[in-house]
This record gives C-alpha cells, structure tokens and sequence, in this order.
C-alpha cells in the first residue's frame, strides 16, 4: 500500500475509533490511556503504591492517568520525544536504554520503586517480525532495570509483541517473579500483535 493511502486509512480510522473519540472529551493525550486504565481496573496496579516510572511516556496518557492516580505520589517519565509538561511528573527526555538516563532515574528515587509501567515502542516499520524484535527488545530491558528496581511488593507493566521474543521474556519473567499474566485489553486494536505482560511481586 502507498505512503498516503496508509496514512489516510489511519485518519479515517481515527475519526471513527471511540476511543480517540473518549480519550479527546476526557482530556487525555492519547486513546492509550484506556489500555493503562483497564489493565489497572483488572490488575490492581495502583493501589496503595506511592512511586511509579513511565517509560516510553509521550504524548503523556498514561502519565496523566498515574497523576491522577497519585496525587501525593513521586513519578517520573521518559521519552526520546518531548512532552509537553504534566502535574506532578518529573520528565526526562532521553533513550531510555541508555546507562546515563538509567542512573538519573535511579537518582531521582533513591529507593526502591513500587511500579513500573512502559510503554515504549518504536515506529512500527511494517515489517511484523522486526517491529516484535525491537519492541521485545525495549521490553527485556525494562524488565532487566525493574529486576534491580522494584521494590518487593512492586509491580511491572510492559507493551510486548507476540513474536520471537516473547517466550523468552515470558520465561524471565516467570523466573523472577511470583506473579505473572499475559492480557489484551479490549481497547488494543484485534489487528496489533500487542499484548500487555503483568508481572507482580520480586521473588
Ligand atoms: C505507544 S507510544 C507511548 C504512548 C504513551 N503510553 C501514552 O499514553 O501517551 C511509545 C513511545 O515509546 C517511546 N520510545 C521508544 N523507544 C524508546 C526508548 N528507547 N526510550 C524512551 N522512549 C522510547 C517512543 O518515542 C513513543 O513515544
């Protein structure tokens, strides 16, 4: 398919996908919030939590959803692209992969975390094996630094694509944790290979 054909399919879906729709009336930057919002209603992740990371955080959605959640609470977010700013989020932009952010955010704590969620994808190429490598990889290493990060009643969120990664960090994190379950919420789009890993409790 051409470039601007793709990209006009993406207008017209967007203009008839109730959760652009939703997500605009709320106030929120993106329709993914409602992916965050029904893994929490399910999953319990904010409960009783007072620290949470964003990564892979723009246009902000999410982070605007842990605001709310923790009003008293500590958070930051990451992105490589910019966001515009958020009540209560100290943000840093910045690959997320890379040690020198991965210590700040360490700074920023000076404790253990009690959740972290991401997020993070890159630009999908159209290429569905490669788009899942990538994206597998960014979720490894965000389950690597919640490894050493979580506190022990902590909790992991993290986009994963169901590809050639996946058993592999399924089996990770089945190794480290107590808890873990694998779940689609209804407003991830049928067509997306992305599903969502919830990995609760450090062992
Ligand atoms: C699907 S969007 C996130 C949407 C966000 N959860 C929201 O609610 O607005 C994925 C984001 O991951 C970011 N990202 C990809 N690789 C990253 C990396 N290495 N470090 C930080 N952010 C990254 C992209 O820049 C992009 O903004």
């Amino acid at each position: 398919m051409k470039k601007n054909k793709i990209s006009k399919n993406w207008i017209n879906r967007q203009k008839k996908d109730i959760y652009v729709r939703q997500s605009k009336l709320e106030g929120f930057r993106s329709r993914a919030v409602y992916k965050l919002k029904e893994i929490d209603e399910k999953f319990k992740l904010t409960k009783s939590i007072s620290t949470a990371i964003d990564l892979g955080a723009a246009p902000g959605s999410w982070s605007q959803y842990l605001s709310n959640k923790l009003k008293k609470g500590k958070i930051l977010a990451i992105d490589i692209l910019k966001i515009e700013p958020i009540k209560n989020i100290y943000f840093i932009q910045g690959d997320f992969t890379d040690e020198k952010y991965q210590n700040e955010i360490v700074n920023f704590f000076q404790n253990k975390v009690d959740l972290i969620v991401s997020d993070m994808a890159v630009n999908t190429t159209g290429n569905k094996n490669l788009d899942s490598i990538v994206t597998g990889d960014l979720c490894m290493n965000a389950m690597n630094f919640s490894l050493n990060h979580l506190s022990e009643k902590g909790v992991f969120l993290s986009k994963i694509f169901m590809g050639s990664s996946f058993n592999e960090i399924v089996a990770t994190g089945k190794k480290s944790f107590k808890e873990l379950k694998v779940f689609k919420p209804s407003s991830s789009r049928k067509e997306s290979k992305e599903s969502f890993i919830i990995c609760k409790y450090l062992k």
